[in-house]
């Protein structure tokens, strides 16, 4: 990614407040199907932000690697997983995924949400062990006007097509798809 961007998701996060322990989740496309994620296993989130829904995957029994290019992001996502005490299953590197994804083994979960990563689309299958889950949303088109950051209408489920799709959506300049391997 370039400096520029880089320093902008800094400054962005330099300037948020640190986040309470409690403030763990799926993101909302994800949150209906909560009851499908496992409670073992290994759990890979992509562009994980300030670590919300790693944390929550941790607390829910996986061990969990998450990827950010911002300092800022990991730094207040490893002090979400300290607070929540859950440290332990919770690795939270700086990473730039234009590189490719970080090598690793498959996982149980892979979750990349609202960040559009086209070229990893097929690594991120890849990644995903037989039976495992990939759940990944976007900014979209639909219902938005094109920008460089936004999918086209359908891109997802065609980039998934080898999944079960257990659920997707596009709409209000989103899409999200839930796919099994
Ligand atoms: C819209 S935020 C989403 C964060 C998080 N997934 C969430 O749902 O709250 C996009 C995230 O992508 C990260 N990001 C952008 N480009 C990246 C790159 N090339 N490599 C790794 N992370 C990147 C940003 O730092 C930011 O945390």
């Amino acid at each position: 990614m370039s400096e520029d961007d880089r320093l902008r998701w800094e400054q962005r996060y330099q300037s948020l407040p640190p986040l309470r322990a409690d403030e763990t989740g799926l993101p909302a496309s994800f949150r209906p199907f909560a009851d499908l994620m496992p409670c073992s296993g290994t759990a890979l989130e992509l562009a994980c932000g300030r670590g919300t829904a790693a944390v929550w995957l941790a607390q829910h029994g996986l061990t969990v690697h998450a990827y950010d290019v911002s300092c800022a992001a990991v730094e207040a996502a490893r002090a979400l997983a300290a607070s929540a005490g859950c440290l332990q299953r919770c690795h939270i590197t700086v990473a730039d995924l234009d590189d490719g994804l970080p090598p690793g083994d498959a996982v149980d979960v892979l979750l990349c949400n609202m960040f559009r990563a086209p070229a990893r689309y097929e690594a991120m299958v890849d990644r995903v062990a037989r039976g495992g889950l990939l759940a990944v949303s976007v900014l979209s088109e639909v219902d938005a006007a094109p920008g460089r950051y936004r999918a086209p209408a359908g891109e997802l489920t065609r980039a998934f097509a080898d999944l079960d799709v257990i659920a997707a959506g596009e709409g209000d300049g989103q899409a999200w798809l839930l796919g099994r391997r």
